[in-house]
């Protein structure tokens, strides 16, 4: 990556001013061939992705009409600028489950990252972008490397797995024992995807990545997983037992079995409802992860972004809500944030900044999403969350 931060003293740097870095280069005649919108950025990553691959990643569930609207949604709502408040310094930073972020943004869990550069190990690249931006990852379940070998590169950024709960139980267990063991920080199940909704690009193409035996690094590295798919090395009889094994429609009569599996903070993954919200809360859930999966899966025709603000009263402070589902910009960031959202995930923008440069790329896309929220802060006159959250409007 060529742009740099500017050289100031620790504690002074803004995420805004990654932009100096960028003009400064610039006036060097280093000018940055990576994209600073995300349309460019779209474009650019799908050009150099296989089409299949690309498929995968960009596609959604039927005519894709929830995927659009989440990225829609964003546009009807604004910020009313507020002057004469001096917002020299923003405070993004997060606090929750007894750790601080210094931003509110995190990397979503997403399976193939693992399999987007050329040669593999998207996972150990995103971990990587963690270390170097102080962004925060939630591993898939479905990783091109084991669990425990991706989580070092992340350094002191900390790290969380999300679990696709197994039939299994016993594998189940072994996969969240394995990532609490290896370090990892939370535990986020994932709850919108015991089977895969109907994706009609992927169905066109045949493209199913796990069926071709790609990112299962965490089964085929697991004790339990060999016992129920024998011996290691025959791919065939292992993606025979990842199917069989692999959703399990959990409902709320296993969340007490969830919540025994692990001490740390337990966070459930696709919870749209007030009424979901505030059952899983009053069952002693860690954290709500408001999503629609990026309109892969639950295909409602609603944006998440407008289910957001009904969930974020219904956990009534007692627990974080995470966001995703459409972030594309640090003003969607802004915008989530205004809507109550306690931290940010981004999905799809992070994938096609690791197809286009890898760490570089991963990096400069986050850089940029937090320097265009903060300048957002910045310019509208907020110095923090609770400012924004007093001055956002919905647009008629
Ligand atoms: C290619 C791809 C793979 C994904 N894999 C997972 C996954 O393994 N586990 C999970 O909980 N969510 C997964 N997601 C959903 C993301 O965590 C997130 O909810 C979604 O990307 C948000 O939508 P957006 O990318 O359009 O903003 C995946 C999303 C994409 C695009």
């Amino acid at each position: 990556m060529s742009a740099q931060p500017v050289d100031r003293q620790p504690g002074d740097y803004q995420p805004g001013d990654y932009q100096f870095g960028i003009y400064f280069d610039a006036l060097r005649g280093r000018v940055s061939d990576l994209p600073m919108d995300h349309a460019t950025l779209e474009r650019r990553a799908v050009a150099a992705m296989a089409p299949s691959l690309h498929s995968y990643v960009a596609g959604g569930a039927g005519d894709e009409a929830t995927q659009r609207r989440n990225v829609e949604a964003f546009s009807r709502w604004g910020l009313v600028p507020r002057m004469l408040v001096g917002a020299t310094e923003r405070d993004l930073s997060v606090s929750a489950w007894g750790m601080t972020f210094p931003s509110p943004v995190f990397m979503a869990p997403v399976g193939v990252v693992g399999m987007v550069p050329d040669g593999g190990h998207g996972d150990v690249a995103v971990a990587r972008a963690a270390a170097v931006t102080g962004v925060p990852a939630v591993f898939s379940t479905l990783m091109d490397d084991p669990l425990e070998e991706v989580v070092p590169h992340a350094g002191e950024t900390p790290s969380f797995y999300q679990l696709y709960t197994p039939k299994d139980r016993d594998l189940a267990a072994s996969l969240v024992e394995r990532a609490e063991r290896a370090g990892y920080r939370g535990l986020v199940v994932t709850l919108d995807t015991w089977v895969p909704g109907w994706r009609p690009r992927d169905l066109l193409s045949g493209s199913f990545p796990q069926l071709r035996g790609h990112v299962l690094a965490n089964y085929t590295s697991d004790p339990v997983f060999r016992r129920l798919a024998g011996p290691a090395g025959d791919v065939e009889a292992g993606v025979r037992a990842w199917v069989q094994t692999f959703g399990n429609p959990l409902t709320w009569a296993d969340l007490e079995w969830l919540r025994s599996l692990t001490d740390l903070p337990l966070v459930l993954k696709g919870i749209c409802h007030p009424d979901d919200a505030r059952r899983a809360v009053d069952a002693g859930v860690d954290g709500i992860y408001c999503s629609n999966h990026g309109g892969r899966q639950a295909n409602g025709g609603l944006s998440a972004l407008e289910l957001l603000p009904a969930v974020v009263e219904a956990c009534d402070d007692r627990v974080p809500v995470l966001f995703d589902s459409g972030v594309r910009s640090g003003r969607d960031v802004v915008t989530a944030l205004a809507l109550g959202a306690t931290v940010v995930g981004i999905g799809r923008p992070y994938v096609y900044g690791v197809a286009l440069a890898g760490v570089d790329g991963l990096v400069h896309v986050l850089r940029s999403l937090l320097a265009e929220a903060d300048l957002t802060m910045a310019v509208n006159g907020y110095p923090d969350v609770a400012a924004l959250r007093a001055n956002v409007q919905r647009a008629l």
